[in-house]
């Protein structure tokens, strides 16, 4: 047996380190633009659906696995799947667990920056004067070293930024789990719906447009959540909906794993994974859509809105709300407290999808905390410094397409395979009733070996349907833009392949445990 491992020392302390990985960026920018797009309140139709048929029970199966592999002192995919099929190969199948954290948290760390960049801007009013959006917009460009700067002092900000965002992550990972990301969690959830619950009154308190009466918060609510049942028979809505229950649970990618590995074997799994995923629905759901869109109603109108809607939740929330923000009375600290909440948000995900490969590198390749932490945080650095000096070329939608989108899905396949019928379905509802607060039904059997996977299976078809195209031939717009497409691809291909040898590696160092599952 490996020395002990650690533990997460409160059961709050988890729940709250789950829910803050699940509420991120996901939540507060990319929900609510999703739900106009895509058919207003008859999207939660699909939404919930996903969520009730793909989300609960992936979750219930991952938080299922971690704290299974965790005994055996395994806390990565390839670890556990090799555990509990007793194969060798199937380590190989686990290697989505460790990629998509891994290159998420490449571009997740650069999108974190700036709203921490953002928040500096705010409460020091830098952009207070700046009223119209063209010129925030060129603010923005401006930061991201797109355009020469004009508007901002010349000054390395993006740069200074990224690396206070980097150095806070790793410095809070390389602390541990339960000094490190448990006190995170415990400390930063807190604050993080105190934030959310100031600009929801802040909005909720805006008065209508005085030039057009009818933009009222109210309408606003009914601009977004207005159901268009029409939607329903379009492919692509349901394909939406099971991408953003996939993005905003964190489930299926291996980051749930990591973290439950480190329960003590009588800690509640069912319940515990109820409640961080229902915490992260009512941050979505009712915080999240209650803030960026409503506001931006209030100020531009239907027709307005509509458009903005549709340049992106990035222009969203980093041009339109500052937009909205000098227009108000303390506009500068509701400005922070909304860059803040993005942060704060966005730090307890990064954690998490920094976690997974660390706990790989130490369970499985015996390096200590310390020499993991330097090999990771040393090729995040080089990767995520490329993807900023690249971003008018495209490379980091590459990385989310890939990382983001589509390998998610193929991840939770994979999982809940491994869990419905290499663990074994009844085996896992065993398991994941042991030590519980709450007894899940036995219907969860034949919904995990059944019905998720055939669910994901079409929705994976429908989605590499659709998406092959754009895949094999992408438009070559131009050279520059091709060539960094080739670079982005190549780098992830070789990201693929340093995991495949670190768990070709990982296996030959076993000693087989796997003698002591099941008998
Ligand atoms: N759930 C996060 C959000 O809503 C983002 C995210 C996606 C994530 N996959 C993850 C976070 C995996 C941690 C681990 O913004």
């Amino acid at each position: 047996m490996k020395p002990t491992r650690e533990n997460w020392s409160s059961r709050i302390g988890i729940i709250m380190a789950v829910s803050g990985s699940a509420i991120g960026l996901g939540n507060f920018l990319r929900f609510p633009t999703q739900v106009v797009e895509n058919g207003g309140g008859a999207f939660m139709i699909p939404y919930f659906t996903a969520f009730l048929l793909l989300g609960i029970p992936l979750s219930f199966a991952e938080w299922t696995l971690g704290r299974y592999g965790g005994q055996y002192g395994y806390g990565s995919t390839p670890g556990v799947f090799h555990l509990i099929s007793g194969k060798q190969w199937a380590k190989y199948l686990g290697i989505f667990g460790l990629f998509v954290p891994l290159v998420i948290s490449f571009y997740y760390l650069l999108i974190e920056s700036w709203c921490l960049a953002y928040a500096f801007f705010s409460i020091m009013g830098m952009y207070r004067s700046i009223s119209n959006t063209a010129d925030l917009k060129d603010f923005l460009q401006e930061f991201q070293n797109l355009v020469p700067p004009e508007q901002l002092p010349n000054f390395p900000w993006q740069l200074v930024f990224f690396f206070i965002t980097f150095f806070v992550n790793y410095w809070i990972v390389s602390r541990g789990i339960s000094a490190g990301i448990e006190k995170l969690s415990r400390f930063g959830m807190p604050i993080l719906f105190l934030l959310a619950l100031v600009l929801l009154v802040r909005v909720f308190t805006l008065p209508a447009h005085p030039n057009a009466p009818d933009q009222t918060v109210m309408n606003g609510l009914g601009f977004l959540w207005n159901p268009d049942f029409s939607k329903l028979s379009d492919v692509n809505v349901w394909l939406a909906a099971a991408g953003q229950i996939f993005f905003t649970l964190s489930v299926g990618m291996g980051a749930i794993l990591a973290y439950s590995s480190y329960l003590k074997k009588e800690d509640d799994v069912a319940h515990s994974a109820l409640s961080a995923a229902s915490t992260n629905e009512f941050a979505e759901v009712i915080l999240g859509a209650s803030i960026m869109i409503p506001a931006t109603f209030v100020f531009l109108g239907a027709i307005g809105a509509a458009e903005v809607v549709k340049s992106g939740s990035f222009n969203l929330g980093f041009v339109i709300m500052p937009m909205i923000f000098n227009q108000l009375p303390l506009g500068n600290f509701i400005g922070f407290t909304w860059f803040a909440l993005l942060f704060l948000a966005g730090i307890t995900s990064s954690v998490s999808l920094i976690q997974p490969i660390l706990t790989f590198l130490q369970d499985e390749i015996g390096l200590n905390r310390k020499k993991a932490i330097l090999i990771v945080g040393s090729i995040t650095l080089v990767v995520s410094f490329t993807l900023k000096r690249t971003l008018a070329l495209g490379t980091l939608d590459q990385f989310d397409f890939w990382g983001g989108t589509f390998l998610p899905v193929v991840s939770g396949f994979i999982m809940v395979i491994m869990f419905g019928w290499v663990f074994g379905a009844k085996e896992g509802w065993e398991e994941l009733n042991r030590a519980s607060k709450i007894q899940v039904p036995k219907l969860f059997v034949l919904i995990i070996q059944y019905i998720t996977p055939l669910y994901l299976g079409i929705m994976l078809f429908l989605w590499i349907k659709k998406n092959i195209p754009t895949i094999v031939m992408d438009d070559i717009v131009d050279l520059q833009v091709w060539k960094a497409t080739l670079i982005a691809r190549g780098g992830l291909i070789v990201l693929g392949i340093i995991l495949v040898i670190l768990i070709y590696i990982a296996g030959k160092n076993y000693t087989p445990k796997t003698k002591q599952h099941k008998g």
